[in-house]
This record gives C-alpha cells, sequence and structure tokens, in this order.
C-alpha cells in the first residue's frame, strides 16, 4: 500500500483512530479477504509504529520467535485493544517486553538466577516470570491481576521499537484466538489485516514458535512453555536443577479459575445490591440498592467495553479492599470483549476448589 500518511497520524487522539479503523471497514463489509493494513518494511516502519503507539493503538511487529501484537504496556486501553483484536474470549496473562535491563529492573524484582539467564539469552527467545516490583508501571490487565510479571526481552525491529518508545510493550503472538501463530507478515495480515492500521514486515520470524517461559523457583527453573531455547540450554545456563513434569498445571495461569480469587465473595450479573455489598457498575444506570452498597467503582461510565476492560483487575481488587463480604456487578453484555470480561468475572465468582470455569 502506499506509503504510511504521517500527517494523519502525527498525534492522532483514541476516537479518532477508531474512525480510521471505521471508514476502512466500511466499503468492505461481509468480506474478510481483504487486506486494510499497511505493511511497511522494517527500515521504513519506525515512526508510524511509534505514532500509532503513542496514541494508544497497536501494531504488529516481528520478533525473533512470531510475529506480535505490540501495545503500550502501561496502558490499559491499549492492552484491552490486543484482546479485542485476537478475539479471545478471555483474558490470559501477556509477555511484556523490554529493551534493556534497566526497564527490566523498573518493572519486575529479579533473583540471582533469573539474571544469568537474562544475561546468557537476552536479547532472545527467552521469557521470565518475575514478581512485579511494587509501584510498577505494567498495567493490571497485562497481568491479568497476577503478582507476577512474564518479560522478555527480544531484539532486532522489535527491540529498536521500545527502545525508542521508552516503555515496555506487551505483545501476544499475532493471531487471532484459535488460529495458528503468524511467522510472517502475511500470514497476519491474512488473519487479522482487516482489525490493524499497520503491520511491519521483518520477513519470515527466524526461530519460529514461541519463547520459551521460565519461573525460578526456590528448588530449580521450572519451564512453563517450551520454546524457542531448549530446557538443557537453560538448565547449563542457570546453574540450578531443571524442574519438569507439572508444566501442565500451570501453564495458563489465565485458564484457572482461581488464579485470580478476591477474599469478597462475586456475585456477576446482579439485578440488586445487597446489604453489605460492594457494587462493580457498568454503564450510566444503576440497579435496585446502589444507593446503599459499601463502596462502588463503574467500570465504564458510558459503557465502552474497552474501558471496562482496562479497568476491571484494579476495580475488584480495589472493591475488595473496602472489606465487602461481597461484590455484585452490574450485567455487562457478552459481545466484544465483554465475553472476556464475563468470564473473568465467572471465574472470580467461582468456588475456589469447584474445578469450575476450568476449560
Ligand atoms: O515468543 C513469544 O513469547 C511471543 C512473542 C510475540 O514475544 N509472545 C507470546 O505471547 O507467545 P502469548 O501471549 O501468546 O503467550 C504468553 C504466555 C501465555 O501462555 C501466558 O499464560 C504466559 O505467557 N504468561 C504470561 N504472564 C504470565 C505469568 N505472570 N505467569 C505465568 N505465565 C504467564
Ligand atoms: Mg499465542
Amino acid at each position: 500500500m502506499a506509503a504510511f500518511d504521517m500527517e494523519k497520524s502525527a498525534k492522532p487522539s483514541l476516537p479518532r483512530l477508531t474512525n480510521v479503523m471505521e471508514r476502512r471497514r466500511a466499503p468492505l463489509a461481509g468480506s474478510d479477504e481483504v487486506i486494510l493494513a499497511d505493511i511497511l518494511k522494517t527500515h521504513e516502519a519506525l515512526a508510524a509504529a511509534l505514532a500509532i503507539l503513542a496514541a494508544g493503538g497497536i501494531v504488529a511487529v516481528p520478533t525473533e520467535t512470531v510475529y506480535g501484537l505490540a501495545g503500550d504496556a502501561t496502558d490499559g486501553v491499549a492492552v484491552a485493544r490486543i484482546f479485542e483484536a485476537k478475539g479471545r474470549p478471555h483474558f490470559n496473562p501477556l509477555i511484556a517486553h523490554v529493551a534493556d535491563m534497566a526497564m527490566a529492573e523498573g518493572l519486575a524484582e529479579f533473583d540471582v538466577v533469573s539474571r544469568r539467564l537474562a544475561d546468557a539469552f537476552w536479547p532472545g527467545p527467552l521469557t521470565l516470570v518475575l514478581p512485579l516490583k511494587p509501584g510498577s508501571a505494567i498495567h493490571p490487565l497485562v497481568t491479568a491481576g497476577l503478582a507476577t510479571v512474564a518479560l522478555r526481552m527480544p531484539g532486532g525491529f522489535a527491540h529498536e521499537l521500545i527502545a525508542a518508545f521508552g516503555r515496555p510493550l506487551a505483545a501476544p503472538s499475532a493471531n487471532s484466538s484459535g488460529r495458528i501463530t503468524a511467522t510472517t507478515a502475511q500470514a497476519v495480515a491474512a488473519d487479522l489485516g482487516d482489525r490493524l492500521e499497520l503491520i511491519v514486515d521483518g520477513g519470515r520470524a527466524p526461530v519460529g514458535v514461541e519463547s520459551t517461559i521460565v519461573k525460578v523457583e526456590p528448588d530449580g527453573v521450572r519451564v512453563l512453555r517450551p520454546g524457542g531455547i531448549a530446557a538443557d540450554e537453560i538448565e547449563q545456563a542457570a546453574g540450578v536443577t531443571l524442574l519438569r513434569g507439572a508444566a501442565e498445571g500451570i501453564q495458563a495461569p489465565g485458564m484457572l479459575a482461581s488464579h485470580y480469587a478476591p477474599g469478597a465473595a462475586v456475585r456477576p450479573n446482579a439485578a440488586e445490591v445487597r446489604p453489605g455489598e460492594a457494587l462493580l457498575a457498568f454503564g450510566p444506570a444503576r440497579i435496585e440498592g446502589a444507593a446503599h452498597a459499601v463502596a462502588t467503582l463503574n467500570l465504564s461510565e458510558t459503557g465502552d467495553l474497552r474501558e471496562a476492560a482496562a479497568n476491571l483487575f484494579s476495580f475488584m481488587a480495589e472493591l475488595d479492599r473496602s472489606g465487602a463480604v461481597c461484590i455484585a456487578v452490574e450485567p455487562i453484555p457478552n459481545e466484544g470483549l465483554g465475553e472476556a470480561i464475563n468470564d473473568r468475572l465467572a471465574r472470580a465468582a467461582a468456588p475456589r476448589d469447584s474445578g469450575v470455569g476450568e476449560p
């Protein structure tokens, strides 16, 4: 396509970005074949990618493993856009990508072994799960409310982009939910081209599979997801025992019913607020008894599902701290990001040991 229009994207506001997308989509309603995103080679894409990221938008970028769908990891609405574009029916925690150790250490607490692994494999296909640093700039939607964050330092264009942006980028693999992981810009375009403004083309991703995800534990280093770096290479560099065999159970914490468990009970789709309850509201209208809620937070006054997704984890935690026995949640439409929000609420509402909400 024609060169990226910098005039248009120099400082676009969020609503303007949406309008651009709608205008592009309109004449193509009914077709899912046509590619709408601009595709730029890495050497010509940096300024355009930065402009979109600075406006809270998302960009598909090459990394050495697979293509990623990147947005500002400190901006909840940008992260909500990632989930929206992927069409994920649930909020899995995402990897936050960093440019250097200073950025990484501002976000998470490094133990000695994790630092050794970062020294050995970064930039590269290794992701480290680490405790969040107090006051970390990572938005809670990136970690799905967990106290840990998955960090990776990629190489190449992604590295250059993060360094120039100066903030971490959340980036899951650039494929829609249930589709195969993309290792070329053309594969991203075929899958997500109608939902993106820009795909950066860096050729075929050299590694071709996702990063290896590890977590350093007191007894050794646990592989949570096998990937681009072999487990025995990791064991050698870490100098500690490799923990095998337990990966399945904790591979995808976003899928676990209990992974975010507020102390208060959660009552989704509530028709009224009962005595002693806090209220997680949504939209302009209140349910019965709202005036008597112990505490109230509104996920989005205007009923915007992106804003609601961005607020979900921090608001649940804040209402939990109010000491209410239960959090009543107003009905949230089960469309777009509403599906992932309702999935998360159902998991938070499930009895911790029931297995309800497991995949
Ligand atoms: O190579 C890669 O890792 C690619 C490129 C784009 O960097 N990214 C990628 O992201 O594969 P994604 O979102 O598709 O996979 C992230 C995985 C998920 O399985 C998620 O459960 C896990 O990382 N994860 C994220 N945060 C975690 C955490 N705090 N604890 C444990 N697992 C976590
Ligand atoms: Mg993936």
